[in-house]
């Protein structure tokens, strides 16, 4: 089935928020943000701007009525900075005018006095500081300290990943106006409508019910807007409940790269011991989580580090350690991932230093180390139902490694200025919200008495194809075409205390709320069909839009079913309710059940590096993956795609650049490269593993919206075995990402006298 939204996105008629017309007398909202990383506030002088025809207001910290905290986990976020600034844009004040150039031009007229206070823009440099969000956490299983004597070889390191821009097309932003009795609503581009709700609660000091929040679809969101679309939101609320008109605020891009959070940067140490016969032994690693100024989702990402970080091995003896510190950055946030990249990086990084000491492919020692069926994670849980085994082999054998790495050592010898390069990038990554309690979702139906259906569920639609997949499973229970079903917009008044759409679970949490809902109407439509036809319920069906009884058609089509059921008076509508059985984790003893299961997936990546220039490009990624039974073709070679793409962009050329006073310099897509269509793989072949899902997944179709970034590891990998090849003096480097300066940089470094690189560097021939 083709994405129900592709044919609005072509032709321009898909809803965003810039898209809602405006009411009579709207304002226009801008932030007056932080000039400075760190700094104790003297004075801020407003009156030009307030004085500049067209500004209505200027709103301030002491402007609002409730709590000025817009912190999720831990309550250590002002909405506005009250005395002192901690990161480079952070909220000041609230210009609200006619229009959004008017505010722009007030803007500029403001003046402030600050006291200058130290910067820290480095985690470790936190750390050492102990300038720390939580206090850090441990994951452990077997005993590392004592396992390390019996181990044949010992490798250690630092393997560090830069963050990332979520750079989603449409960027933040949010719509709001006052109804009646002292409520509002708000449209907001956001992935978690209930924590904007609960936000503008707080801060307005008025109960959530007079909060409703809704949201048509995203324009992607990828984490971004899990957690930071919340201070948009509430800012928007806050000045059209002071001022009673409506306010919008859509943020430049520019602004909104300052002004949010990221993928968290993270420096980390690890060491490895292996057996004679290349058996991970003892895996050891410190994580340095740079979480900026303030929580946001950082303990909840760090936490998931810990729990992807021996990605698809089974390893013995593993003592893992995660440190959140704060920084004076903007509070960095979920990102496709959610932690789970960085935790995977410095493992393969690990292995990767191990082979290339040892002289060997990394994916010998890959090889030797796949999860099997039982083993258990070090927090608890224990594989079931493990593809680990099936998903490695069926890659290598697919698509044939021996004859790619031998094609590659021929095209190696037989050019000297272009080098290619392979690795292996397994993929294991746990499908649930690691906090167990918000694995819950909720989805209302409503059956008009035409037929045609109308559903709403707290999942939201953000690119993902979310919404195709909940009419399919609509579709699935009813047995009737999508044309009858209609998705509503995701909005707080009808479907309540919604969890965020997020950690790859919103199709399964969701979907499996509306089944719930389906299957109660479903129940009452085939006993009104009994009821007609004075036969039993366990003889009705429903197929294909007709009632069959013990298996013969009747002439009762599905508009004539839901007919007799409206004049029977039968309930026509349902509130489905989901929550993911067997999970539970004890973070006490950092052990439990915590996913509902694992998706498993294994890549090969292959470039070619241009060894005069540092450029390189993905020649291939091939791939299989666990998608469980499929439920959607399209849609979900879509997520692997954009995934891979994204993660390749991660890992090699997205560089995120803060100054040490804490100034973002990569602020704008001049100066912040992003993949574009000339960087994705000249060749993205997607396997289906031939699998049989998992009962916690939709329809057995396991989640997929996270998974396939980390295929993108293996393009840095890859990369570095290429400046291997050209230079065999390069010292490995993990650094991501991968950029061409750094590239050039390590196949010109270590230059030995009358070598490949030396004969390059004096233009022999
Ligand atoms: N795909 C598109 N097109 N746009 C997005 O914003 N977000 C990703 C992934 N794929 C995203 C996307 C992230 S971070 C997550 S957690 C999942 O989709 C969320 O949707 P799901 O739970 O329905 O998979
Ligand atoms: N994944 C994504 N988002 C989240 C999670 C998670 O595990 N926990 C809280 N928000
Ligand atoms: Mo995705 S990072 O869980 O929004």
């Amino acid at each position: 089935m083709k994405n129900i939204d592709s044919v609005g996105h072509v032709r321009g008629e898909s809803i965003y928020l810039d898209d809602i017309p405006v009411r009579t007398g709207t304002l226009y909202a801008l932030v007056y943000d932080a000039p400075c990383a760190h700094a104790r506030i003297k004075n801020v002088d407003y009156s030009k701007a307030e004085a500049l025809p067209g500004v209505v207001r200027i709103l301030t910290h002491q402007d609002i009525p409730g709590e000025n905290e817009i912190g999720n986990i831990f309550q250590d976020e002002p909405l506005l900075a009250e005395n002192e600034i901690h990161f480079w844009g952070m909220s000041i004040a609230l210009i609200i005018a006619e229009s959004e150039y008017i505010a722009r031009q007030a803007k500029k007229l403001i003046s402030i006095e600050l006291d200058e206070l130290p910067v820290i823009t480095d985690p470790r440099e936190a750390r050492t500081k102990n300038s720390l969000i939580a206090p850090p956490r441990t994951f452990k299983m077997g005993d590392a300290e004592s396992a390390w004597s019996a181990c044949e070889y010992i490798f250690e390191g630092t393997a560090d990943t830069n963050g990332q821009e979520h750079l989603y097309i449409e960027s933040q932003g949010a719509y709001a106006y006052p109804t009646e009795h002292g409520s509002i609503r708000i449209s907001s581009s956001t992935q978690g409508p209930t924590q904007v709700q609960k936000a503008v609660a707080r801060v307005l000091d008025i109960p959530m019910h007079k909060v409703e929040v809704d949201v048509t679809r995203l324009g992607g969101g990828f984490g971004g807007k899990e957690d930071q679309a919340t201070a948009w939101g509430v800012l928007v609320a806050l000045a059209a409940q002071i001022l009673k008109r409506p306010v919008k605020y859509s943020l430049h891009r520019m602004d909104d790269m300052r002004m949010t959070g990221k993928r968290h940067p993270y420096s980390s140490d690890y060491k490895i011991g292996l057996s004679k016969d290349l058996k991970i032994l003892a895996y050891e690693a410190t994580f340095h989580q740079n979480a900026g100024a303030s929580a946001d989702l950082s303990p909840a990402v760090l936490e998931r580090t810990l729990f992807h970080a021996t990605n698809m091995y089974f390893v013995p003896n593993v003592e893992v350690t995660a440190y959140s510190c704060r920084t004076h950055l903007p509070p960095n946030t979920a990102f496709r991932g959610f932690g789970g990249p960085q935790g995977m990086f410095v493992i393969e990084a690990a292995i990767s230093r191990a082979a290339n000491e040892l002289g060997i492919a990394a994916r010998e020692i890959q090889a030797r180390n796949i999860l099997q069926e039982g083993d258990e994670f070090p927090y608890g849980q224990k594989t079931e139902k493990c593809e680990a085994q099936k998903v490695w082999d069926t890659t290598l054998e697919a698509y044939n490694i021996e004859q790619i790495e031998q094609e590659i050592a021929t095209f190696n010898s037989e050019n000297k200025h272009y080098k290619k390069g392979v690795a292996i990038m397994p993929v294991c990554f746990g499908i649930s919200f690691t906090n167990t309690p918000m694995n819950n979702a909720r989805a209302l139906v409503h059956i008009y008495q035409d037929g045609s259906v109308g559903i709403s569920t707290g999942g939201v639609e953000m690119g993902q194809g979310l919404n195709t997949k909940m009419v399919q499973v609509a579709m699935a229970e009813f047995s009737i075409p999508a044309h009858r079903i209609k998705i509503e917009t995701t909005n707080t008044t009808r479907v309540a205390n919604t969890s965020p759409s997020a950690a790859s679970a919103t199709a399964d949490l969701n979907g499996k709320a509306l089944e719930q809902a389906c299957r109660a109407l479903k129940k009452r439509l085939i006993e009104t069909a009994a009821k007609h036809l004075q036969s039993n319920s366990s003889d009705i069906s429903i197929e294909d839009e007709f009632v069959f009884n013990k298996n013969k058609k009747m002439d009762i089509g599905w508009e004539k079913l839901v007919q007799l059921a409206f004049l029977n008076r039968v309930c026509l509508s349902e509130n489905g309710h989901y929550s993911t059985p067997v999970i539970h984790f004890d973070k006490a003893k950092e052990k439990g059940h915590p996913f509902a299961y694992h998706v498993y997936g294994n890549s090969i990546t292959v470039v070619t590096v241009d060894c005069l220039r540092g450029r390189y490009e993905v020649d291939a990624v091939k791939l299989v993956h666990d998608f469980g039974k499929k439920m959607n073709t399209p849609i979900d070679d879509g997520q692997i795609e954009g995934g891979v793409v994204q993660g390749i962009g991660w890992m090699t050329m997205e560089e995120l650049l803060y100054n040490d006073k804490g100034r973002l310099l990569s602020n704008a897509l001049s100066t912040y490269k992003i993949p574009d269509i000339y960087s994705v793989p000249k060749d993205l072949i997607i396997k289906n593993l031939d699998a049989e899902g998992h009962p916690l997944a939709i329809r057995q179709s396991k989640a997929v919206g996270e998974p396939p970034l980390m295929y993108g590891i293996g393009a840095y990998f890859a990369i570095q075995n290429a400046v291997k090849a050209f230079n065999p003096n390069y010292d490995l480097k993990f650094d991501a990402p991968f950029t061409p300066e750094k590239v050039l940089m390590g196949l010109y470094e270590n230059v030995e006298k009358g070598s490949l690189v030396d004969a390059v560097l004096k233009h022999e021939s």
